[in-house]
């Protein structure tokens, strides 16, 4: 099928940094499948890029072929828990791969990255800098048009572009598809709760959707020590009933350990965790098998936005997986088709 100028923009190009290659080949699947039911025919192949690292650390991506008019969408998974690169390596190889793009003129350049870095910097509480905002003027400034990513920490975000669009997605749909139709949750006795305030507008996004009640954990922390929780609070009743904690993401796993311990110590049955960023720093993976072990908590759900691979997947019992490929497919095909996304970001 021939397609209107008129109706797309250039030609959907994707390329991929190291880290993002596995995520973008499952896009780029995702995107064959969705293009064969509107009857056209896709390249199921990425764009040819090398990412170089110097000796002494310094990186820098490289595009080995023509994308001049293209609509080219570059995917970074910044926090890869399989790669030995770290958030800034990953940061950095990103802006080199946008600048790259910029310097070879495609009609637009969109950065796709399921985990915003420094998103928990999005404002000053003491003598420290605000490195949300130096993260979106990177990207602006490397030539980002847009910006793609997942339940970002703060939405406030947005405002810190100045001509670079931010299209924040959800992966709540995916998760309550996984929790109705393949888990089968009893939703009857379900109550759904986030780990702290800041969380609280999830959590009630999801106990509306799934019809359940709704609590909420209070905590308190110290911002002298990184990662450290002074004091949790319940508002809320979950004696004998089965709670559902979401959240943006589990980092060290401390937040969400604190709150599903001072849950069954109000009472709650089976605690199910639902997070889109699973990124498991530290020893957050040990510490989460032993409240496993322990029975504070019986599952946790991910999304592939943070990928951990198949055999951790398999082999970790209280793990389970929810793609957000299909999610990031779709939205990247409508508006390469400039067709409406707003349906598909709630
Ligand atoms: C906090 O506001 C976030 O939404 C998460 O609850 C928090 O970042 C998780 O961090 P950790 O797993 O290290 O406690």
């Amino acid at each position: 099928m021939q397609l209107n100028p008129l109706e797309s923009r250039g030609a959907l190009a994707i390329a991929a940094c190291n880290s993002g290659l596995s995520f973008a080949e499952r896009v780029i699947k995702e995107l064959c499948i969705i293009a064969k039911k509107e009857g056209e025919k896709l390249e199921s192949r990425l764009r040819d890029t090398q990412e170089i690292v110097f000796p002494n650390g310094e990186v820098k991506v490289v595009i080995n072929e023509f994308i001049r008019g293209d609509d080219f969408y570059i995917i970074q998974c910044i926090d890869d828990p399989l790669s030995d690169r770290s958030v800034n390596d990953n940061l950095m190889a990103l802006i080199t791969a946008i600048h790259a793009a910029y310097q070879s003129d495609p009609d637009h350049i969109t950065a796709v990255i399921p985990q915003f870095p420094y998103a928990r910097q999005e404002r000053r509480k003491t003598r420290e800098a605000i490195s949300a905002k130096l993260v979106a003027k990177f990207l602006e400034d490397a030539g980002a048009q847009r910006v793609l990513t997942l339940d970002i920490h703060a939405e406030a975000i947005q405002g810190f572009f100045s001509y670079t669009k931010l299209e924040d997605m959800h992966a709540s749909r995916e998760i309550k598809n996984y929790l109705l139709n393949t888990l089968k949750l009893d939703i009857k006795n379900l109550v759904v709760t986030g780990p702290d305030v800041g969380s609280a507008e999830k959590a009630r996004h999801y106990s509306k959707r799934l019809g359940t009640s709704f609590a909420i954990v209070d905590k308190a922390r110290d911002y002298s020590k990184p990662g450290e929780v002074e004091s949790m609070r319940l508002v809320g009743d979950v004696k004998d009933k089965n709670v559902l904690i979401v959240d943006d993401m589990i980092a060290t796993g401390g937040t969400m350990i604190h709150a599903a311990k001072l849950l069954k110590e109000n009472g709650a049955k089976d605690i199910i965790v639902a997070v889109s960023l699973p990124f498991f720093n530290g020893n957050a993976v040990e510490k989460i098998e032993r409240a496993y072990q322990e029975e504070i908590i019986k599952m946790v759900i991910g999304t592939d936005a943070v990928f951990w691979g198949e055999s951790f997947v398999q082999n970790t019992e209280w793990y389970q997986e929810v793609t957000v490929a299909p999610l990031f497919a779709r939205v990247i095909y409508n508006i390469n088709r400039k067709r409406s996304v707003s349906q598909l970001l709630r």
